[in-house]
This record gives structure tokens, sequence and C-alpha cells, in this order.
């Protein structure tokens, strides 16, 4: 499972990317809201350090705006995917974007069947959402264990993008149960590195080095 950032924020973003894990950036509308940027100027930022897959969301609604609207946000560098909401619009977007050789990330994903027609629209990648599928108290790994099997049996290579990720328990479990990306956000990424076992690890080994040296010195 490859890891992509969810996040606007370019200081996040740099970050992670200097960790040498980092494969991709999803973005939307609110993480983008939350940064007071010019969106196309944010996303060029993001591409000049990410340089794998790069999900930027259009916001209309009528597919043929929809595909104006991905057509200037995919000029802004090649690694810009078309983020697209799962609804009747978004499928014939997603679907001209294919024809186009234009790669898409259908979110907004809650439903197997929602997963698979996104799929075979043409989509890239699809976007269950974990964390407000578990809101409702619903299964949001079920779900995933269901899409990557569905996609499996029926040789389908678009690749399933966990999203929603709330805690590092998401982040093992999307592993196991067959997704090919999280996407996190930063703290979760912060929380994915900490162990307290490896703070103690750390402490003790500095802690009797320091003992020898002084020893060693006497
Ligand atoms: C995915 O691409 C979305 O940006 C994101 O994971 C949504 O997560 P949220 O439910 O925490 O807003």
């Amino acid at each position: 499972m490859k890891f992509f950032i969810d996040s606007a924020n370019i200081a996040e973003i740099k970050e992670a990317h200097a960790l040498g894990v980092l494969a991709g950036v999803t973005t939307n509308p609110s993480l983008v809201a939350k940064e007071g940027v010019d969106f196309h100027t944010r996303l060029k930022e993001i591409c000049a350090v990410v340089k794998g897959s790069v999900s930027a969301e259009v916001i209309s609604e009528k597919a043929e705006e929809m595909i104006a609207e991905g057509e200037e946000l995919a000029k802004i560098a090649p690694q810009i995917t078309i983020k697209v909401p799962m609804t009747t619009e978004g499928l014939k977007a997603v679907h001209a974007f294919s024809q186009k050789g234009i790669k898409t990330n259908v979110t907004l994903i809650f439903s197997a069947n929602q997963a698979l027609l996104a799929a075979r629209a043409g989509a890239t990648y699809v976007s269950p959402f974990l964390g407000r599928l578990d809101d409702i108290g619903h299964d949001g790994m079920e779900l995933i264990a269901d899409i990557a099997e569905i996609f499996a049996l029926h040789g389908i290579e678009t690749e399933i993008i966990a999203a929603s990720i709330r805690h590092p328990q998401h982040v093992r479990e999307a592993a196991l149960h067959g997704a090919h990306v999280a996407t996190i956000p930063y703290k979760v990424l912060q929380q994915l590195i900490k162990h307290p076992l490896t703070d103690i690890g750390i402490e003790r080994f500095l802690k009797d080095w320091e003992e020898a040296q002084k020893s060693a010195r006497n």
C-alpha cells in the first residue's frame, strides 16, 4: 500500500515528502478553503514538490462544466488527477476524462456498487471514505474489503484510495484489506512514526552510552 497525504498545506506536504514515503497528494475544496490561498497557485506549488499523483477536485456539478474545469486543472502539471464526485454527472465526466487520457479520482464513495460504476466509467482511483462511514455507525473497513475483492475478482485495475482516515488503526487495516493507497492527514502520518517503546529505547541507549563514556574516562 502506498501513502498519499490528505492536505493542501504546503509545509505539511514538504515535511511528508522529505520522509521519502510520499507517493501522492489529495486535496479537496474544504482543505483548500482552510488554507485561504489561490487554488491553482497552490496546486503549482504542490506539483513542484511531489511528482506522484496530485488530486484536484472540480466544484461544478454538470458534466460539461466539470470537464471544462478539469481540463484547465490538468494543464497545471502532468501529475494532476481530477477528483470528481460520485454522481451521475460525475460518471459522465470521468468517462470523458478517461477518453482524453486524463487521470481521475472518484471521491465520496460510500458503497461497493458506486466503486464498481466509477471503475467501469474509467476512473484511475476510487476513494471510499472510511471515517465518515464509521461516524454514522457503519463499517468503513468492510467497504474497503468488498471493493478490493470485487476489483480482484473482475480484474479491475482502478486503484482503491482509503480516504477519510482518522487514526493509525485505519491505516493498518486498510493495508490488510487490500487498499492500494491510504491518503492520510499529516497528524496521522506523525502518529504512525511514533511509538512509546521507540522513545524509551532511544533514551535508554543514550543513557547507557553516556555512562560507558564516563567509566572509560575514569
Ligand atoms: C479524500 O480524498 C478526502 O479529501 C478526505 O480523506 C476526506 O476526509 P474527512 O472525512 O476527514 O474530511
